[in-house]
């Protein structure tokens, strides 16, 4: 008996899909830790581990076992997996084999790292693939043919760019930065300028409810922090403008990255995505005025994937069911 799985590892998300069901689970890559490394106790994981954010004392400790696209510890990501798939009511008679999604660019140690995470959670077999690969295939490209796809990953610790054909990555690059550490410095922007002190929890849900690219946008939130003086809770009200800056100095970041890749690009190859576009992908593609806001400086046309957080994990799990096609993918980028 087999149990045959997509697994992608996200910094921010950790979403499982089961061959011929579907995502089955998708949760924060995060854990919440008591007491010192020697004698460290698992308090909370995923779902749980997040509600905590902000909320526990000093000696508890919530953090993502990967961060900026490389395995911090794998002790701890394989504990965080093992408590997943317990959740999925695998039989123990099951061998579990699982196609797992990872940042392109990486270290053949930074790969060995997923690898050996994957194996020490109790799965048997794992083959890894790049991410972007698969978020093509989520969004509905055909990257069999020499048509090329050009594609952009926001995601929470990385942001990959690549272009695709014959089932292969032609050109690609990666940012060790993700929404994470716009998060960041969006909290210290609020700091700055309304001296609130808010933790990142809020300031992610700052970027995710008013985060725009729009020049002129209204949007606005009433988030609470602590007064940087005083020490007292303190409500604050943060429009769209307020934080444009740091959403556009994000951005500005990975249209580096776009340049560096398309440069590197034969002429045939710029034409076909002059022609085509660029499709993004990842959570960060979410935010508002985005698109629009990288076509202007590309020149080119730019759309956000339909359900661009899952992409990735909708089209490892499309995979599963095209074994031959699979086997082609792995041999030419998979390891
Ligand atoms: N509406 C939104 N606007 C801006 N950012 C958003 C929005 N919704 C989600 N995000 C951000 O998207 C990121 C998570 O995206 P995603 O789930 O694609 O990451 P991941 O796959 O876990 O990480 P990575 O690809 O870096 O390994 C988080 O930083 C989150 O704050
Ligand atoms: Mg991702």
């Amino acid at each position: 008996m087999k149990t045959i799985l997509a697994i992608d590892m996200g910094n921010s998300y950790i979403s499982i899909f089961k061959k011929n069901f579907g995502i089955v689970l998708k949760e924060p890559n995060l854990i919440a830790v008591s007491g010192s490394n020697s004698n460290y106790k698992i308090i909370a994981y995923g779902n749980e581990a997040k509600k905590l954010q902000g909320k526990t004392s000093e000696n508890i400790v919530i953090f993502t076992p990967i961060s900026e696209g490389e395995v911090k510890s794998k002790e701890y990501l394989s504990s965080l997996l093992k408590h997943f798939l317990d959740k999925l009511n695998i039989s123990k008679f099951s061998k579990i084999k699982a196609l797992v999604t990872i940042p392109c660019g990486i270290t053949d140690e930074a790969k060995e790292a997923y690898r050996k995470a994957c194996f020490m959670a109790g799965i048997d077999e794992v083959n890894l693939l790049p991410s972007v690969i698969a978020g093509a295939i989520g969004s509905g490209k055909n990257i069999k043919g020499e048509e090329t796809t050009f594609i952009a990953s926001l995601g929470g610790g990385v942001t990959d760019v690549a272009v695709i054909n014959l089932n292969s990555i032609l050109k690609g690059g990666t940012l060790a930065v993700g929404g994470r550490a716009l998060d960041i410095s969006i909290a210290s922007a609020i700091a700055d300028r309304s001296k609130v002190l808010i933790g990142v929890a809020s300031a992610e849900k700052v970027k995710e409810e008013i985060g725009s690219l729009f020049e002129n946008d209204t949007l606005n939130i009433e988030i609470s922090g602590n007064n940087l003086t005083s020490k007292m809770p303190e409500n604050v009200i943060i429009f769209s403008k307020d934080i444009r800056d740091k959403v556009a100095e994000y951005v500005d970041n990975f249209l580096k990255l776009i340049e560096t890749t398309l440069n590197l690009c034969p002429p045939e190859i710029s034409s076909d995505i002059a022609q085509n576009g660029l499709i993004l992908i990842g959570g960060g593609a979410k935010l508002v005025g985005l698109s629009e806001y990288i076509s202007k400086v590309i020149k080119m046309p730019c759309t956000v994937s339909d359900s661009p957080e899952n992409a990735t994990i909708l089209g490892a799990g499309k995979l599963l069911s095209d074994e031959q096609n699979l086997n082609t993918i792995l041999n030419n980028v998979g390891s």
